[in-house]
């Protein structure tokens, strides 16, 4: 059964079982065109957060954050990569538009679905999402793609953690949750 939900004061649909993951710096930088990578070297502290939170779950990605994957697919989740072309590996769903996306999650409502980027599918699905896991990493890093704009009054914050990580870096992991009217 579909789980959407109207929002009056928008009137943007989101499913209860949508939700985001990213990192991003206190700008809301999230990568780089050029080298398709990460601004910031590894820190494993947010990839086994990462890990924790999508395990067992279905991860959608954008073909460009897909072929950046460090070893492909992501094993633990259903991989699912939004394209237009055609990608040579059948250990993942390809998903060739938005419509076909979401029917998928509407078939399946008790399954989790998480945005892990980039910009453009971040950008395409922005109405669609419940739950926001941010980890906002504190250094001077350098790229120009950027996390879409928010806007964060319509989501209420459930959760804060902050570590310090072993490379150094202050990284705050919150979640947010979309206000229901
Ligand atoms: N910091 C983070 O948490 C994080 C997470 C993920 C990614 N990133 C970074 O983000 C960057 C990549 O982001 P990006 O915005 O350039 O690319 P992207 O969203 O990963 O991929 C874009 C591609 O996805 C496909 N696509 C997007 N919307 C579609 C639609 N409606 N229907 C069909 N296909 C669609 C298109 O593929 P085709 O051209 O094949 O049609 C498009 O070229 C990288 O630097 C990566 O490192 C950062």
């Amino acid at each position: 059964m579909l789980e959407v939900k109207n929002k009056t004061s928008n009137s943007c649909n989101f499913f209860k079982n949508v939700n985001f993951i990213w990192a991003q710096d206190k700008k809301s930088l999230i990568g780089n065109s050029q080298t398709l990578s990460m601004p910031w070297p590894n820190i494993p502290e947010d990839l086994n957060y990462f890990k924790k939170i999508t395990w067992g779950h279905s991860i959608v990605m954008g073909r460009r954050t897909y072929l950046n994957l460090p070893s492909k697919p992501l094993k633990g989740r259903k991989n699912f990569v939004l394209t237009t072309k055609k990608l040579n590996d059948n250990q993942i769903k390809i998903i060739s538009n938005l419509n076909e996306l979401k029917k998928i999650i509407e078939k399946s409502p008790s399954e989790k679905f998480f945005i892990i980027g980039g910009k453009q599918l971040f950008q395409a699905t922005l109405s669609w999402v419940k739950r926001l896991y941010q980890t906002i990493i504190f250094g001077n890093f350098s790229g120009d793609i950027y996390m879409v704009k928010i806007n964060y009054s319509e989501f209420r914050l459930i959760n804060q953690k902050t570590i310090f990580s072993k490379a150094n870096y202050q990284v705050n992991f919150n979640v947010f949750e979309r206000l229901e009217d």
